[in-house]
């Protein structure tokens, strides 16, 4: 088994498309191909297994507003995933504790949007997000629906003292956050 720590810049076109046929697998049509650019443009954990990826988690910077402070520059989680026939081997853990040394090099605070794993990751030393969650658009600052799955990891507590109030992101093509 191998853990790679790679740059989307150093992702050829064969393993984007092998990356897509993982996504497909572990989440079905959950998983967009809006889902799957998102998860492009910051550092990926990439676990290969002889010529197959068995796991993935990638981290990109994104500009997010705590309550009523500075925006700043987190890193965002997308696209973890671990192959259906190796769940529950401990590979997901170890790409996460893998990814989780680069945002700690990169970003203070990472945050992630999750329906299904939020044990998962709170296993994993991540928090729930109890404040309501707003998206900034070219037409302003909208409130997100009713998300609820939003988790954050707080390398440095001090940015993100208080996981109650609101927290905005910029507008993106598909789902915000
Ligand atoms: C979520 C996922 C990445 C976990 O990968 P995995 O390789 O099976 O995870 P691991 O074997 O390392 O499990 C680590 C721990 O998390 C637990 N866990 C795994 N999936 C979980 C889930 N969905 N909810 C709660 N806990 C979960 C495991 O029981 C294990 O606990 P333990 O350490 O006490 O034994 C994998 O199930 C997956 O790809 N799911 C489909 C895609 C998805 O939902 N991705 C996350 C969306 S944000």
């Amino acid at each position: 088994m191998d853990v790679l720590v790679l740059g989307s810049d150093q992702l050829d076109g064969v393993t984007r498309a092998e990356l897509r046929t993982l996504w497909g697998r572990a989440f079905g049509d959950r998983f967009s191909d809006l889902d799957a650019e998102h998860a492009f443009g910051g550092v990926h954990v990439v676990v290969r297994a002889g010529d197959t990826i068995v796991g993935h988690a990638s981290a990109v910077p994104r500009r997010i507003r705590f309550g009523d402070r500075q925006w700043r520059i987190v890193g965002y989680v997308e696209a973890v995933a671990t192959d259906p026939e190796r769940q529950g081997e401990g590979l997901g853990r170890r790409t996460m504790e893998a990814l989780h040394r680069e945002i700690a090099a990169r970003w203070p605070v990472a945050m992630l949007s999750t329906g299904r794993a939020t044990g998962f990751y709170e296993s994993l030393g991540w928090e729930r997000w109890f404040g309501d969650s707003y998206t900034r658009t070219s037409s302003g600052v909208v409130r997100d629906g009713e998300h609820g799955g939003l988790m954050v990891l707080r390398l440095d507590p001090a940015v993100v003292p208080d996981l109650s109030v609101d927290v905005t992101c910029e507008d993106r093509p598909g789902d915000a956050w």
